[in-house]
């Protein structure tokens, strides 16, 4: 039976749920892992996590689809991806094949806190893993901790469906060679200060700029970045440092394949975002949410489709996918994992 919660009503935060994953690793090795009903972790002062910030996570959703199962969306490619952010952090990989298993078994754990179907809300799943031993030279630690708690959420940007303000900003989320292209969380603790920022002057995000010329578009603290030219084509900016969304990938082959638009991932310059008709931002949390306008240093860019509702394309792409995602539009093969 479904907990007694105000779905409709949900923001994008934290709230616990009964039961979380946790495994452990030591000596060179993961344990079986299991589920726990304590929120709280109790670690060494001078963590590895807690000094020099080794911590990667991931990002996924459970849905109630309209027949009344429980799935989640492509939770292979957040195994995939969790694997490289370890690999570059200096981390051990957990199994990929457990990864999804352990998502499973978390959510139908949790599964009274799946939104039902027809909310708009979803129970937002969280994998994570950090350096739990205690550190004091900068190097990797040795023992490790891998979890997955899990959330029921509302919407990422306050107003769901209307589309937001982002500003060009002048702080880089992501160097040439560092680690924009992983789930580090210390990619977001970077981001702080000029997500405050944002906020404190009245926009909803903000656009990071190649950091190697800031010519080029790159993505937001929390999404990647899709436009829609004035002939509609959907285009994606192409880069190294920013994070291989997989949702932007997803929403990729729904518009060439579903949609028969045309596509294209290269680079996208900062003074073609005024040739642009639709602006969108995609993730996990966003799934997409429009753009109406862009600040790019008091000089603004309003895009044709208005701040008013989404443009035609990205709406088409939204539904499309929030479809596949809700069992009412037929998914490619093994992009939906049934969980109960
Ligand atoms: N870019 C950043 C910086 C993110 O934090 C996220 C969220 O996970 C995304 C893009 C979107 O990725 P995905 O669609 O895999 O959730
Ligand atoms: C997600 O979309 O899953 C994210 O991780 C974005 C943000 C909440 C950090």
């Amino acid at each position: 039976m479904s907990a007694n919660i105000d779905w409709a009503n949900l923001g994008f935060a934290y709230s616990k749920t009964p039961y979380r994953f946790v495994s452990n690793y030591k000596d060179k090795k993961w344990d079986d892992g299991c589920l726990s009903d304590n929120e709280n972790i109790v670690i060494n002062e001078s963590a590895c996590v807690l000094q020099y910030a080794q911590t990667c996570f991931e990002g996924l959703k459970a849905y109630t689809t309209v027949d009344g199962r429980i799935v989640c969306f492509r939770p292979d490619l957040n195994a995939q991806r969790m694997a490289q952010s370890c690999e570059r952090l200096k981390m051990p990989v957990f199994p990929e094949d457990k990864f999804v298993d352990a998502v499973v078994a978390t959510v139908k754990a949790n599964k009274d806190f799946v939104p039902p179907y027809g909310t708009g809300a979803s129970l937002y799943v969280r994998p994570y893993m950090f350096g739990s031993d205690p550190i004091l030279g900068v190097k990797p630690a040795n023992d490790f901790q891998f979890r997955i708690f899990t959330s029921p959420v509302g919407p990422y940007f306050k107003g769901g469906a209307k589309p937001i303000t982002v500003r060009i900003s002048d702080y880089d989320r992501a160097a040439p060679h560092g680690t924009g292209h992983v789930k580090a969380g210390l990619n977001y603790a970077m981001s702080l200060y000029a997500i405050v920022d944002a906020h404190e002057k009245g926009f909803d995000e903000n656009i990071y700029l190649d950091s190697g010329t800031r010519t080029f578009i790159e993505e937001t603290g929390g999404a990647n970045i899709l436009l829609v030219t004035k002939d509609g084509k959907l285009i994606t900016p192409k880069s190294h440092t920013i994070l291989p969304s997989i949702t932007r990938r997803s929403l990729m082959y729904v518009a060439k394949e579903y949609l028969g638009l045309e596509t294209e991932e290269r680079q996208i310059r900062l003074d073609e975002l005024t040739d642009m008709a639709e602006c969108g931002l995609c993730g996990t949390a966003a799934v997409i949410s429009p753009v109406g306008k862009i600040n790019d240093h008091g000089k603004e860019i309003c895009l044709p489709s208005g701040m008013n509702e989404m443009g035609p394309v990205i709406k088409k792409l939204y539904d499309t996918l929030r479809g596949i995602q809700l069992g009412t539009i037929k998914a490619p093969e093994g992009w939906i994992k049934e969980i109960c």
